[in-house]
């Protein structure tokens, strides 16, 4: 085997409790990453498929009760699709990726948030990840009760679950920072838009 043609992309993930901004700042890290000339993907989880947003339909959704076991295998399944058919082919292009939510929702929300445990969800998505792991994850934090208050428009079905959900899953992520600290960069997402930014390109910039 020779060396790849191209150099593999970075994968970067953004992550945080409903409410803290991660959609936002994964638009306006990926414009920037764009207008410095980088090939930039987009993607969100779940979703970012045809049977990614069909999962989404069902798990976010109200139309048809859902186990806390098949909660985890659906989030699992639309992963390995969008792993498989987008972000493992845009990074070996030499492409980044830019993913709002990634396997650490999973491991908060269901294992952490659900009780289901951090290692038994993880050991699932094993097959969905594989060698995909984030090269970096930037964790925004920021306190549940105020993200209730930004966050816009109708909860969906795990948002209506209400703050305590939001306490335990913000709980979980931070012992996935803590033991991963490498990887899991936590940000004060309870600040203005631009300095949220700014202090993501720091972190990225790290990558190049
Ligand atoms: P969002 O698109 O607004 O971030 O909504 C996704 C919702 O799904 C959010 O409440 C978090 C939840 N979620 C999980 O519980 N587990 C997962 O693995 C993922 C990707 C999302």
């Amino acid at each position: 085997m020779g060396e790849p043609l191209v150099s593999r992309g970075r994968f970067v993930t953004l992550e945080g409790i409903d409410g803290s901004g991660k959609s936002t700042q994964a638009d306006l890290l990926a414009a920037a990453l764009n207008d410095a000339g980088t090939p930039v993907v987009r993607a969100r989880e779940p979703g970012g498929t045809p049977l990614g947003e069909a999962v989404r339909g069902i798990l976010l959704g109200d139309q048809a009760p859902v186990s806390d076991a098949s909660e985890v295998l659906l989030f699992a399944a639309a992963r390995a699709q969008l792993v498989g058919d987008v972000i493992a082919p845009a990074l070996a292009s030499g492409s980044w990726v830019v993913c709002d939510r990634f396997l650490d929702s999973s491991l908060a929300y269901q294992g952490g948030g659900r009780g289901i445990g951090i290692d038994v969800v993880a050991q699932v998505n094993t097959l969905a990840v594989g060698e995909n792991m984030p090269d970096v994850t930037v964790l925004l934090r920021i306190d549940p009760e105020s993200a209730a208050v930004r966050r816009a428009g109708a909860d969906d079905r795990i948002e209506a679950e209400g703050i305590a959900l939001q306490r335990r899953v913000a709980a979980a992520y931070d012992q996935i920072a803590a033991a991963e600290p490498n990887r899991v960069r936590g940000v004060d997402a309870d600040r203005p838009e631009a300095e949220v930014h700014a202090e993501i390109l720091g972190i990225v910039g790290g990558l190049t």
